[in-house]
């Protein structure tokens, strides 16, 4: 059967001046009805933007360019860039010709940066940029095939174009982005995400009571308001919320009463999957273990699918199903939960389950990997955890890793995955 939620080789970059951060590349899962899987990996690997993608909350300044993502048997999102947009960034001779147009976007860019004045001409602009890059980098794609004064003429004709402003492409795009938010509300009440900083997502001048019953209204026009504040008491039931709290304000909330709201907006839609971003990472760990076994039990209850994303394994060994290990934009590890907490087959992997204390198995001492993640706009050569790995080789530093399945349910991203799962590899 066709799983509920399916990323494939999906591919998500953000445009920052310097050039272009690889926040997601190439990642694949999938997620069944009512399963759960644990996205983990240290900070800044890629996890909250795969997240935004599937829920299409990508800032302005983020796009996919790569892959897909088809939810309930439907494409949900494409990429709206079929190739890459660095591979222009990469060439230094052609980066000379589009210098004075690189220049523009720039001052153009920081002034959206800015935030000042018209944020929807500015997000238009940005589109346009977009379509540019993407226009070059496919011509640029034909060198070696096209002769370069062919591609250098064309490249004129896009740059000229370009800078000519397509008005009518504009609004075109316009149109096209008014029926893409309605099909996003429509998404919105199936997928539900609990975000990193629930302790803001409150507005503070309204009573959160008050904010659910508005979630509710918007999604169900049909709905009266006595309904909806019935459904906000039964939610605040569900999450474990005393329901003469419903009409405080955030600031009365503690943290983990606030966390329990979020919660129970993202359940007030009946979502078929809910995706929990660091949902516990704000709290203390007494109450961090009671939320995170109240958020097992109810999706076991609503038999709902979900993803924990969390920077913390221990984490996903208590609630998940199946585990992806996200490092520097990639998955590289992925399976099943028990098969890659026994014998994982990750150097990356290894090095996470050393630095946290196991929940169940004996105190060990931890050990952190050395190093941090790296910059994703400038990332390693080879392997992208070379440079931190204890088991790198002299491929590692040139050659990027296959995606190698150890077992029938257990992938790795290495080039000795094979040996480290069957332990015949000797370490540093
Ligand atoms: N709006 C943005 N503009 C530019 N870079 C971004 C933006 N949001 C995130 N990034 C970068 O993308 C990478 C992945 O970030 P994120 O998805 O937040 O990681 P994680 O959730 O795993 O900590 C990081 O390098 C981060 O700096
Ligand atoms: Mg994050």
């Amino acid at each position: 059967m066709e799983p509920l939620l399916r990323v494939q080789d999906l591919k998500v970059y953000f445009r920052i001046l310097k050039g272009t951060v690889h926040a997601v590349d190439n990642v694949s899962f999938d997620l069944d009805r009512g399963q759960t899987m644990g996205l983990v990996g240290e900070s800044g690997c890629g996890k909250t933007t795969a997240a935004f993608a599937i829920t299409r909350l990508l800032p302005p300044n983020g796009r996919v360019v790569g892959g897909q993502i088809g939810f309930d048997g439907q494409i949900i999102v494409r990429a709206d860039l079929p190739t890459e947009v660095d591979e222009v960034l990469r060439r230094p001779d052609w980066f000379t010709q589009l210098q004075p147009i690189l220049r523009r976007e720039e001052a153009e860019f920081a002034a959206f940066q800015a935030g000042g004045g018209q944020v929807l001409e500015a997000q238009e602009q940005m589109e346009d940029e977009f379509a540019f890059y993407t226009e070059i980098t496919g011509l640029l794609a034909g060198r070696g095939s096209v002769p370069d004064d062919e591609i250098l003429e064309n490249l004129q004709k896009v740059t000229t174009q370009h800078l000519r402003g397509l008005g009518a492409g504009r609004r075109r795009r316009r149109r096209e982005r008014e029926i893409e938010q309605r099909i996003a509300a429509i998404r919105w009440s199936k997928v539900s995400m609990i975000f990193q900083s629930a302790m803001n997502a409150f507005n503070p001048v309204y009573r959160v009571g008050d904010q659910i019953m508005e979630a509710l209204l918007t999604h169900y026009p049909d709905m009266t308001k006595e309904e909806a504040r019935q459904r906000v008491l039964e939610l605040f039931d569900l999450v474990g919320i005393d329901r003469s709290r419903v009409d405080g304000y955030p600031h009365e909330f503690s943290g983990g009463m606030r966390q329990r709201s979020m919660i129970a907006m993202a359940l007030a839609c009946n979502p078929q999957l809910l995706i929990a971003d660091e949902p516990t990472t704000a709290l203390d760990v007494i109450m961090q273990d009671r939320i995170l076994a109240e958020i097992r039990d109810l999706q076991r209850e609503l038999n709902i699918a979900m993803m924990i994303i969390t920077h913390d394994i221990s984490v996903v060994a208590e609630v998940g199903e199946k585990i992806g290990v996200m490092y520097a934009g990639k998955i590289f590890e992925y399976g099943s939960i028990g098969e890659i907490f026994e014998k994982p087959a990750n150097p990356y992997t290894i090095g996470l389950l050393s630095a946290f204390p196991s929940i169940k198995g004996p105190r060990r001492r931890l050990r952190s990997i050395p190093g941090s993640p790296p910059d994703l706009s400038n990332p390693p050569s080879g392997c992208r955890f070379h440079p931190r790995c204890q088991f790198a080789q002299e491929v590692c530093k040139y050659v990027e890793p296959p995606m190698v399945q150890v077992a029938p349910d257990h992938w790795s991203l290495c080039h000795f995955a094979k040996e480290i799962y069957e332990g015949t590899l000797k370490g540093s």
